[in-house]
């Protein structure tokens, strides 16, 4: 039997009687906070609030260490294939590290177009000043750009930014309608420059262009820029080689806000706030890799997550920021981790026994505990929880955000101690679980930090699991069978038949 099965055995063991443990005891042990809680620069961990003594944190410890977690990180690092069935490294992480060659020139480039767009030297066909930038992507290609400059707005400083992702017109005509097309950039996102969505959302968005603007080729005009990393079609597509930013294949696309994916965050907040937010995720960076496994967070974060997945029973988690404008970072963590990590077959090629990535979901606080914390309190089901706060909001009022800290900090005593009450639908159990990570502030630096904490809580995750974190090819059927009733072919089975019917799809 191998050192981990091993491992995976004693953890099984000790998940049997983890009903016992009482949080509200374990918290009441000396040391517990100081061993159950990690500072690093910027970043407060507190994990004591879980169903998790020392024996066990230890032997959640042992696991991460039978699986090789560090050792899988510097292959990815030394650009070995880790990225096995598209045969690929995957080198978001050395975008975060001091970048040379291909990475480096890309990386200036969007530096140079967002300085010029945000100083006015790259102007309108109208020779004015860009005022709106208009991201056309989705995935991966929306996801990171609207989290980061949505959670740094405060460092906004360029054109407005508005993203584009579904196939939705109101959204779309919405937008198009609000916005005046001499003073509006387009920013085409799309790592393989085929997905349906994001082209058909263009042509509607660059017809708009050409008849605001009486330009017919309006997609060699200033006004448009492709992100990609198949330069040869956004070139065939008319966009001029110089306004055509790219990236390598090796990074994943929900790994690549550090890439010229980043370019309409970089247009707002400017190159040296983007700079900083690079140097958070290298800063987190050098933890994951440099700290022992007891005092990593995003190995501590993975770990976690597999005691509740895999041995308690947990089918998702909740990430619940207790600020509003990191609500998009919950969308990003979803796509990170169940795209990730939402697999079933090994890295050997073999079915996977245990379960893998759990349901993300989540809502910011305080609104979430009018939602769905009435489950989480008293319901049957074992929900953990990541709750993210900012110790200090230069945005907010004092009143204000002390009820916001209050509130994460009430649910989790909550959560953790519950309350016995003589009338039974009174009583909450307590024993509910929590993380706690707690910035200083929400600065470019520490918005890095915290990103980087999930792809690497990700990557580690993927590592215990002995999957391949890199690729999706499970999304690739829909999107066939959707591209062939788009194009008017008939669906194969009856029950498909007899949808489009009830659609009308027929008669588009
Ligand atoms: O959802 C599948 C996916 O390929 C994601 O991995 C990716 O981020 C998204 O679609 C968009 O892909 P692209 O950037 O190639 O348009």
């Amino acid at each position: 039997m191998t050192r981990k099965n091993q491992i995976w055995g004693q953890l099984s063991d000790l998940a049997a009687t983890a009903y016992k443990l009482s949080m509200k005891e374990l918290n009441g042990e000396p040391q517990r906070d100081s061993k159950f809680s990690i500072d690093i620069e910027g970043i407060h961990f507190d994990f004591s609030r879980h169903l998790i003594n020392q024996n066990i944190l230890d032997t959640l410890v042992d696991l991460a260490r039978a699986s090789n977690i560090k050792e899988k990180a510097l292959d990815m690092l030394e650009g070995k294939l880790v990225n096995k069935t598209e045969s690929r490294s995957a080198t978001h992480m050395t975008m975060r590290s001091d970048i040379s060659g291909q990475n480096q020139k890309e990386k200036q480039q969007m530096f140079q177009f967002s300085e010029a767009i945000r100083n006015g030297e790259l102007k309108s066909s109208s020779h004015q000043r860009f005022t709106d930038v208009i991201n056309i992507g989705i995935g991966g290609s929306e996801l990171g750009p609207k989290m980061v400059s949505e959670a740094l707005k405060q460092y906004a400083s360029g054109p407005k930014l508005h993203f584009l992702s579904n196939p939705d017109g109101e959204k779309i005509f919405s937008l198009l309608n609000s916005l005046q097309a001499k003073t509006t950039l387009v920013i085409l996102s799309s790592k393989s420059f085929t997905t349906t969505e994001t082209m058909t959302i263009a042509k509607i968005v660059s017809d708009w262009l050409a008849k605001e603007l009486q330009i017919n080729d309006v997609e060699s005009s200033t006004h448009f820029f492709a992100i990609t990393a198949d330069k040869e079609k956004a070139i065939s597509r008319g966009i001029p080689e110089k306004q055509i930013l790219t990236l390598e294949e090796s990074i994943g696309g929900r790994y690549s806000i550090w890439s010229s994916v980043g370019f309409p965050v970089c247009t707002s907040i400017g190159t040296k706030r983007f700079e900083e937010f690079i140097a958070g995720g290298k800063m987190m960076d050098d933890h994951f890799l440099q700290s022992e496994y007891q005092d990593n967070i995003p190995v501590l974060l993975a770990l976690i997550g597999i005691w509740y997945n895999n041995f308690l029973g947990s089918q998702s988690y909740a990430v619940v920021p207790y600020l509003e404008r990191l609500s998009p970072l919950i969308d990003f963590i979803q796509q990170l981790e169940m795209e990730s990590n939402g697999k079933s077959i090994s890295l050997d090629d073999l079915p996977v026994v245990t379960t893998t990535a759990p349901i993300v979901w989540g809502r910011a606080g305080t609104g979430s505990q009018h939602s769905f914390f009435q489950l989480l309190h008293q319901g049957k089901k074992l929900v953990p929880v990541d709750l993210i706060g900012v110790k200090n909001d230069a945005l907010s009022h004092t009143e204000l955000h002390k009820l916001l800290l209050a509130s994460l900090a009430g649910q989790a005593e909550a959560l953790a101690n519950g309350q016995h009450d003589e009338n039974v639908h009174l009583s909450n159990p307590g024993n509910k679980p929590s993380s706690i990570l707690l910035l200083d502030e929400l600065t470019p630096f520490n918005l890095g930090k915290l990103v980087a904490l999930y792809e690497n809580k990700t990557f580690s995750q993927a590592a215990i699991w002995n999957i391949n974190p890199f690729d999706q090819w499970g999304v690739e059927l829909g999107k066939r069978i959707t591209k062939e009733l788009f194009s008017g072919i008939k669906p194969k089975n009856r029950s498909g038949q007899l949808l489009i019917k009830k659609m009308g799809l027929e008669d588009f």
